[in-house]
């Protein structure tokens, strides 16, 4: 059984199958909806981040360091850290994938834009992405803070969990959504990127009602988990 858990915003720790545990994108001391301070985080394997924006990426640097876990993300976003101190890092392209011991990811692309929350050069550019991992059969898909694109289409029938931003703003929103649902058609659909502002506050229940039929929607409070 894995174990995926929500901390708020585009935050969650992966638990595996095999005691592995992958944190997906660190925002946790600055972000108002979190269960948790980045000092609870004991141990941790990997740290996917999904782009170098400070809603995705603040505690990343300091729990990669703390922790000693391998930082995964785009080839520059890592460089920067690595620049940092960061000394486990997996520098990847969008489109390009890497078996690593928890299990097959990929970086899929994320329409969105892209600095580095410290980068006071501007030498590293961030593209973002997002994530298509699988587990050996049970397949998950962070989204990042992408838009609505077609490329979508292209996960149809290869994703069992799907992690939706549908804050609206500063990604897609809930109509939006329902139509990457549509695209994607995942077993099961968790909203994320939402309640953590006021500028993105968005119902969770009419988004479920919208899915409707096309996929499981699992609402989770910030700390609460789901099973597959
Ligand atoms: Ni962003
Ligand atoms: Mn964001």
């Amino acid at each position: 059984m894995a174990r995926l858990t929500w901390h708020g915003h585009a935050t969650f720790t992966l638990e595996t199958d095999t005691g592995k545990r992958v944190m997906f994108d660190p925002f946790l001391n600055d972000n108002p909806a979190a269960d948790i301070q980045a000092s609870a985080v004991a141990d941790l394997d990997y740290i996917l981040c999904s782009h170098g924006h400070s809603d995705h990426f603040a505690d990343a640097i300091s729990l990669a360091k703390r922790t000693h876990a391998m930082l995964v993300g785009t080839f520059e976003l890592v460089a920067f850290a690595q620049s940092r101190g960061v000394h486990r890092g997996h520098g990847m392209n969008v489109g390009g994938g890497h078996r690593f011991d928890f299990g097959y990811v990929k970086l899929t692309p994320a329409l969105h834009t892209g600095t580095i929350a410290g980068d006071d050069t501007g030498r590293y550019t961030s593209t973002p992405v997002g994530f298509w991992v699988d587990l050996g059969g049970k397949r998950l898909y962070h989204c990042g803070d992408s838009a609505l694109t077609m490329d979508m289409q292209l996960l149809r029938g290869q994703v069992d969990v799907a992690l939706l931003p549908i804050g609206d703003n500063f990604t897609m929103g809930p109509a939006d959504a329902v139509r990457a649902v549509e695209f994607i058609q995942p077993r099961v659909v968790i909203p994320m990127h939402y309640n953590t502002w006021d500028l993105i506050a968005q119902d969770p229940q009419a988004f479920r009602a919208a899915v409707g039929d096309l996929a499981q929607v699992v609402i989770l409070e910030p700390g609460g988990y789901y099973d597959f």
